[in-house]
């Protein structure tokens, strides 16, 4: 994955993808005054008559004489459910680059996420009979399913924002949805089902409607067990009697070794010397072999490196790896059903807890194919915002080991697995403080009786703290994992 963000000069001429009749764009004032559209604009809040003029502006610059491709098709075909914008992509025919106009679709809530997934493969297959192959587009980061349309159209997004667009490209992922799904059968009747939480005062205090999935609740406490049971079961007949080795904070450890007793796997987990102690009395638990480091002076990866080499182990890593990517990504997977027997929505926020990305590379790959109108935020501790940094600088960002109370977000670093996933499906990451963490895990513990470890509490401080735009949106929080204990926890709550 390179950072280079700059438009590539081309051979280009025009190409003529106008399938149908083209009439004026003004037909599109009425949809504009859609409030739903005001919704969509997400990052970009703009009044019904500020969208119309950008929506002018922007159909002037790129189509002088106010005639749009695609636009009267879709138009014509779901007038009173759709908005529709284009965007100049790069496309190519018999070996040349072409520059094209595509169009993207803006739908009514309780069609959009089809619909724009529908508009997107109609588009696939026109593209495909012209022998044209989309190869990058340059997409207004504002528009929700002008998301779900470059990605129906097998572009992946390579960019941050600049100069008010986003780049996006052909190329492939560590993982796809078929992955999350496969993890899914594996893990049924393995992994917890676990509840999604509401309450009217997290409502009230944050101005939106949340749905708290409660990884907290999982079997060893955290959601890591997903990913850990994914990566175990692939294992073949000879790597299961060697045995696994494992790094972790503390989490992915118990997780590992519950899934290697589950699976009859032999287990070593490698921990840090500063380790919650209830952490370290459950892996034992499971009957894994510890092994112990200093976080700060020792390398984990080069012991479990070392380890797996000594031994004939096989190392399951914390995040970057697809297996164990892939398996998180059930958490989301299970949240969308859920919200939908709830009261048969979906949702226009999902905001999760990061560290390597693990988590949140498996959620976004099911949000951008389930509900790509649907934003995706992680949330990191303010003293470790790596990611933030990686995205805003497009390459994997290093730093020193941060110090915060969210231990299992103190990764120095993204993964090469998680990272492009994250650059292609993730809309933004924010930080939180500390402070922000306590605060939060008092407030769900008292006001909705739920035990939620400082990592766990990320998505639901940037929720109650404003660090993501949450009033007037249905937003799913992961609270991804529950082991404190009660010592830690009196020590974090103290005497106000
Ligand atoms: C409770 C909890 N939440 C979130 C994370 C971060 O997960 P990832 O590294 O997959 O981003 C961890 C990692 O250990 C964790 O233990």
């Amino acid at each position: 994955m390179n950072g280079e963000m700059t438009a590539v000069p081309l051979r280009t001429r025009r190409l003529d993808l106008e399938p149908l009749r083209v009439e004026h764009a003004d037909e599109m004032g009425p949809l504009l005054d859609d409030p739903v559209l005001h919704t969509y604009t997400g990052g970009e809040p703009a009044t019904p008559a500020q969208l119309r003029e950008r929506y002018r502006r922007m159909t002037a610059e790129r189509s002088p004489d106010g005639r749009q491709t695609w636009l009267n098709w879709i138009l014509r075909r779901r007038a009173d459910e759709a908005a529709v914008g284009t965007v100049q992509a790069t496309v190519e025919r018999d070996g040349d680059d072409l520059v094209a106009e595509i169009a993207w679709v803006v739908a009514r809530p309780h069609q959009r996420q089809g619909y724009a997934r529908e508009a997107g493969q109609a588009m696939t297959a026109w593209l495909r009979e012209q022998g044209v192959v989309v190869v990058r587009a340059h997409v207004h980061p504002g528009h929700a399913a002008s998301q779900a349309v470059a990605q129906a159209v097998g572009l992946r997004r390579t960019s941050t924002v600049q100069d008010g667009e986003v780049r996006w490209e052909a190329g492939h992922l560590a993982i796809d949805i078929g992955d999350v799904r496969a993890a899914a059968g594996r893990l049924r009747g393995v992994a917890h089902r676990t509840p999604v939480a509401t309450s009217t005062t997290l409502d009230d205090r944050t101005g939106g409607r949340i749905f708290v999935k409660c990884e907290n609740l999982q079997r060893t406490g955290s959601f890591k067990v997903r990913g850990a049971y994914n990566a175990l079961a692939r294992f073949t007949s000879g790597q299961r009697s060697a045995g696994v080795v494992a790094y972790s904070s503390g989490n992915h450890g118990q997780a590992v070794a519950l899934a290697a007793r589950l699976l009859g796997i032999p287990a070593v987990i490698v921990m840090p010397s500063d380790a919650r102690p209830i952490k370290m009395a459950a892996t034992r638990g499971y009957g894994a072999d510890i092994v112990i480091y200093d976080r700060y002076t020792e390398d984990r990866e080069a012991i479990g490196a070392a380890l797996a080499a000594e031994r004939g182990l096989t190392l399951v890593p914390p995040f970057d790896h697809p297996h164990v990517m892939a398996g998180q990504g059930t958490a989301a997977l299970e949240l969308l059903e859920q919200v939908r027997e709830i009261d048969g929505g979906g949702l226009d926020v999902l905001v999760v807890p990061l560290g390597g990305g693990g988590l949140l590379s498996g959620c976004a790959t099911v949000v951008a194919d389930e509900l790509p109108g649907c934003r995706i935020i992680g949330v990191e501790p303010a003293a470790g915002n790596d990611v933030q940094q990686s995205l805003r600088q497009g390459e994997i960002v290093h730093i020193d080991v941060p110090r915060t109370i969210a231990d299992g977000a103190q990764t120095r670093h993204a993964g090469v697995f998680t990272f492009p996933v994250l650059q292609a499906l993730v809309d933004d990451v924010v930080t939180v403080t500390d402070d922000q963490l306590v605060d939060a895990m008092r407030f769900v513990a008292e006001r909705m009786k739920l035990v939620v470890e400082p990592t766990g509490a990320l998505g639901i401080a940037a929720a109650l703290n404003g660090a993501v735009a949450v009033r007037g949106w249905r937003v799913g929080v992961v609270a991804s994992g529950g082991n404190v204990d009660v010592d830690r926890l009196a020590d974090l709550f103290g005497p106000r």
